[in-house]
């Protein structure tokens, strides 16, 4: 039989993050069983076997795709690269039934035209199929598959898709203003910020509740993937069922023992209804929701950890923003000291005029924007 077909064969992952996050997440593939990890640019790589990908996809909270390269080598233009891609035997990955897209990164100057580089890749799968059975799959954005193709300059790889739409799609955020923080990003930036589940957290501007119901979850220590069903790894012909019940059986065990201090504040009440239909929809009982403008809100415990994701005047506009940034360092100031306080904008501008000095500077990018995520303490 095929060597792919060997769940227990080591083999070298990519999983792909956010710039910023490559350390919590190394942290967290060590945990899970990856073996020989290294440090990428917005990715990992390990080593590890079938089991060791499934649990990536399944628990893995800072991961956004789990790819497994099956190609390498040099490609000087488009038809090499078609032939390069035809010579790989795809029916023994997948069967004509499932459908499947091409995702193309390419950092080239060979290749300019990344759409082209795509619709070759695409013909040279479909053109594989019909070579053997004389028909071919069918290739669809919303597809069962996806195929991964990175070009650096003439270097190629191609990579089996594990995960397919990517891991923040968890399946409970149901309800959500115009700017929510993408979940994968949430929660890298709460490890990042070292909060610890025993201790207080509060998100003043919260939202949807992304913050909140990632901090929920990573205390209860329930997986993050409770809610979805369906991973690109089961589509492909080397799918063990009975390995993937069996991670999933072990995850989703009973909800660590632990009384977890959560609060999520925002000013706008529709936003808190959309947080703690969010938070019930995922059986999340335990945080507290309430609709408060921050400017007026004075912590009642000695210490803790305050999240604030503020609208940077980009989709969410401010009247001034320097003075909503200034604003929101004073009131941290003169009402939160014994706190740490952490705040994630692409306002760099404005971030200035928070007037604190800041412990941890930290660069991410949420979507497009670039950000600072700042750590303050407060004396
Ligand atoms: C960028 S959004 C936060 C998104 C959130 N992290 C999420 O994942 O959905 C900023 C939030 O700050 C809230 N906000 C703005 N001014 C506020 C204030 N003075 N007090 C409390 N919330 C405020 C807005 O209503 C908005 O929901």
């Amino acid at each position: 039989m095929w060597e792919f077909y060997k769940s227990d064969m080591v083999q070298t992952y990519l999983i792909k993050t956010f710039h910023g996050l490559e350390g919590v997440l190394s942290e967290e593939l060590l945990s899970l069983g990856g073996k020989e990890i290294v440090q990428l640019n917005r990715a990992v790589s390990c080593k590890g076997n079938q089991e060791m990908a499934y649990r990536i996809n399944y628990e893995c909270r800072t991961a956004l795709s789990v790819l497994l390269p099956i190609k390498s080598g040099r490609v000087s233009d488009e038809d090499e690269l078609y032939q390069f891609v035809y010579d790989i035997e795809w029916y023994h990955h997948f069967t004509l039934e499932k459908s499947f897209w091409i995702d193309v990164t390419c950092f080239s100057n060979r290749f300019r035209n990344t759409l082209y580089v795509a619709q070759k890749c695409k013909d040279a799968v479909a053109d594989r199929f019909r070579s053997k059975y004389h028909k071919r799959p069918s290739a669809r954005k919303d597809s069962d598959l996806r195929i991964n193709i990175y070009i650096s300059d003439d270097e190629c790889v191609v990579s089996l898709d594990l995960t397919g739409r990517p891991l923040f799609h968890r399946g409970y955020r149901i309800f959500k203003g115009e700017a929510p923080i993408n979940e994968v990003l949430a929660c890298g930036l709460l490890k990042l910020s070292g909060w610890v589940p025993d201790t207080v957290l509060v998100d003043p501007m919260c939202g949807s509740g992304t913050f909140l119901i990632e901090a929920a979850l990573l205390g209860l220590n329930r997986p993050c993937q409770q809610l979805r069903s369906n991973f690109a790894l089961m589509h492909y012909l080397d799918y063990n069922r009975r390995l993937w019940e069996s991670i999933k059986d072990e995850a989703d065990h009973e909800d660590r023992d632990i009384e977890l201090s959560l609060l999520g504040m925002d000013i706008d009440r529709q936003m808190m209804r959309f947080a703690r239909k969010n938070a019930m929809g995922i059986d999340l009982h335990m945080i507290n929701w309430k609709s408060k403008d921050f400017f007026e809100w004075r912590p009642e415990e000695e210490a803790g950890c305050i999240i604030i994701n503020p609208p940077y005047d980009e989709r969410l506009s401010l009247e001034d923003a320097i003075e909503f940034y200034r604003r929101l360092g004073d009131h941290l100031k003169q009402n939160c000291a014994g706190w740490q306080a952490w705040i994630i904008s692409s306002n760099l501008e404005a971030l200035k005029h928070i007037g604190l000095k800041t412990s941890k500077r930290i660069k991410v990018f949420n979507g497009p924007l670039e950000c600072r995520f700042v750590g303050i303490d407060l004396y």
